[in-house]
């Protein structure tokens, strides 16, 4: 069962997988409310969830700032039909569409900010992604990744049990962001293991 609810965290699949991400939205909520107290956005800002899961941090920023337009992307069906579900109130100011963070299916300087919550544990190369995450950023964009798990040993239950799970760093993330080309990397912690990683790309 344990594996089943992992592997849904994943990837979420069909009624169990939705069940999940409905669950997510609600367990999630301290973190995305941590991040968006940290992180200030704009009203007039285009923003990018990867990884939305069931949209509820999507919902979050939505109602925070009344005139933003925040879309989502997932590479799970499920995630992307339940997010779409969830934001129907929002439609006017958000598109959810299915895709993966190595091949995101947006142009080139697309938006000015990506969020992207509990998610970069499942991807295939994290610096690839974040690349990626930086073709679809405008000119000084800025990423936001923010985790509730970030010590690889206390994790190991975790990962143990979910393949394809890898948890990072706080300064392991801050190399990849590195890597894939952003600056003025800043890091903030709390509850001994969250993190908030972000970083701008400068393209000019
Ligand atoms: C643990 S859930 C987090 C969902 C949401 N961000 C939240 O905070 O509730 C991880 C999500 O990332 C998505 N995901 C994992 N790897 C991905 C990839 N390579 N590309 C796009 N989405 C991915 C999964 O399908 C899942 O919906």
């Amino acid at each position: 069962m344990l594996r089943k609810f992992l592997s849904n965290c994943k990837k979420p699949q069909g009624k169990f997988g939705k069940m999940v991400v409905n669950a997510m939205n609600k367990g999630h909520a301290p973190l995305c409310n941590w991040a968006f107290d940290l992180v200030s956005f704009d009203n007039e800002e285009k923003v990018l969830d990867v990884g939305c899961g069931g949209g509820g941090n999507i919902i979050r920023l939505l109602k925070k700032y009344p005139s933003i337009k925040v879309d989502g992307v997932d590479y799970s069906a499920t995630s992307v039909e339940s997010s779409i579900q969830n934001t129907q109130k929002f439609k006017s100011r958000t598109n959810i569409v299915c895709g993966d963070v190595m091949n995101l299916p947006f142009e080139d300087n697309s938006y000015d900010k990506v969020i992207s919550f509990e998610s970069i544990y499942f991807w295939l190369d994290p610096v690839e992604g974040l690349k990626e995450i930086a073709r679809v950023l405008k000119d000084k964009g800025r990423i936001i990744l923010a985790l509730e798990m970030t010590n690889p040993q206390k994790a190991q239950f975790w990962t143990k049990r979910c393949e394809g799970m890898n948890i990072y760093t706080p300064e392991e993330l801050k190399e990849f962001l590195l890597k894939a080309g952003f600056e003025d990397i800043q890091l903030h912690t709390a509850k001994k293991v969250w993190c908030l990683a972000e970083g701008v790309i400068y393209k000019a």
